[in-house]
């Protein structure tokens, strides 16, 4: 969907406001009052590792005019009770409840548009990251040796040494494919740990990918080369309590990522999403069809009508479930959105039918033809019903 949008200027980042002012020794210097550090801490179903997280925040950040921002995704657990609890005695802890949405890099990203301090750090709820690496992280930013540091567990001095053999392994083919395909040179690019001066957010924001797990390596490629990074190495320590939510959906999500950052977001992950959905959709087309010939019986016409709209019907709900998980309609608003997915589906059949007879005439291929109409009608469901099914961008 076209919206009118400030153009953002992928090269340039603005300068740090407060050190940009020459010789205004004033404004260098925090503002009493203000808070200089937001750590954002992404929370699932993370009920009894926070109250442990803040205690150890109070110690190893005395001295800081911090605050913790919960971005909470409404965790059946009462995560969110629990951080408004710890905040009703110390008002430096915030909680931001999300509800009818999920996903690591969304509540990230909020969570760091929410703040007003000069930093914002990332870090996870179950203490895997060392909390006593933001000192040393805040001090590079201080003297503005960089605009982003990293939480390294892959340069000297780091590990990850409580990962599984197969979770090494993924992260190090992970790693290495994201440096590759993005021509990026960090030793930990999947980092979930890292604090930046938040005005970079600030830039990229409208950019930035809200679903799966990887909004650092979304910023520094969004970014370029015009981000200053440093990398601080931290030992990856053992969760605390409760389960980690990285499964088989946030690798495919990654993988969308890493194509759509390679193809300049030309290829985006919904998108992929979309034609993998679709491509399921021509299997169960299939399926439906001969089960109305062959099992019930049916003419051919009517066994192609019954797999025409079954087909749709799953292609709506896998739809639904997965490329447009974090804006999932339900109740009345998933049979309204269904009515409206037929519509646009029978659009793009006639659209698919046009371009094809087309093609057919210019070119005289059928497959060329065929294919030439798929797309066409791919691109119109998609386009369309991104804007008027599930309205979002
Ligand atoms: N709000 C919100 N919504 N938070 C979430 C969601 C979500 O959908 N999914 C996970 N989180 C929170 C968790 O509660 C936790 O605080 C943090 O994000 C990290 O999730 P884990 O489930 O503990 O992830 P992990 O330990 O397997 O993965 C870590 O290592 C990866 C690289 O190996 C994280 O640090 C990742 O960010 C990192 O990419
Ligand atoms: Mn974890």
């Amino acid at each position: 969907m076209a919206r009118k949008q400030a153009p953002v200027s992928k090269k340039s980042l603005p300068a740090d406001e407060s050190l940009a002012v020459a010789g205004d020794g004033l404004r260098r210097k925090p503002i009493a009052g203000a808070t200089e550090l937001s750590i954002i801490v992404p929370t699932f179903n993370e009920c009894e590792n926070i109250p442990v997280l803040v205690d150890r925040l109070r110690k190893a950040l005395p001295d800081v005019a911090w605050e913790m921002i919960i971005v909470d995704d409404d965790s059946p657990d009462g995560t969110a009770e629990v951080a408004r609890a710890l905040g009703a005695s110390d008002p430096r802890i915030r909680c931001l409840r999300r509800v009818g949405r999920r996903g690591l890099s969304g509540a990230c990203l909020e969570g760091m548009l929410a703040s007003n301090a000069r930093y914002a750090a990332v870090m996870d709820a179950d203490l895997q990251h060392d909390e006593r690496l933001l000192l040393p992280m805040l001090a590079k930013l201080r003297a503005d040796e960089a605009d982003l540091v990293i939480g390294t567990r892959y340069a000297e001095g780091g590990a990850a040494d409580t990962f599984s053999t197969k979770r090494k392994w993924i992260s190090l083919l992970a790693t290495r494919l994201a440096n590759k395909v993005l021509g990026l040179k960090l030793s930990d690019p999947l980092s979930g740990f890292f604090m930046l001066r938040r005005n970079v957010v600030e830039t990229f924001a409208r950019k930035l990918s809200t679903q799966g797990f990887k909004i650092l390596l979304d910023i520094v490629s969004t970014a370029g080369k015009s981000l200053r990074v440093a990398e601080l190495p931290y030992q990856f320590r053992s969760r605390h309590r409760g389960a980690s939510k990285l499964d088989t959906r946030i690798a495919l999500d990654y993988a969308g990522l890493v194509l759509a950052k390679a193809t300049s977001d030309l290829l985006s992950l919904r998108f992929i999403f979309f034609c993998l959905v679709g491509i399921v959709g021509i299997g169960v087309h299939f399926v439906a069809l001969s089960i109305g010939v062959a099992v019930i019986g049916l003419s051919f016409q009517w066994a192609q009508t019954l797999a025409i709209v079954v087909a749709i019907a799953n292609n709506f709900a896998l739809n639904n479930a997965i490329t447009y998980r974090d804006q999932r309609l339900t109740g009345m608003n998933y049979l309204t959105g269904l009515m409206l997915f037929y519509l646009v589906s029978s659009i793009g059949a006639l659209s698919n039918m046009s371009v094809g007879n087309w093609l057919f005439g210019h070119e005289q291929t059928w497959w060329v033809a065929g294919l030439g109409g798929a797309a066409m009608s791919v691109v119109w469901n998609y386009v369309v019903s991104s804007m008027m099914v599930w309205r979002s961008r």
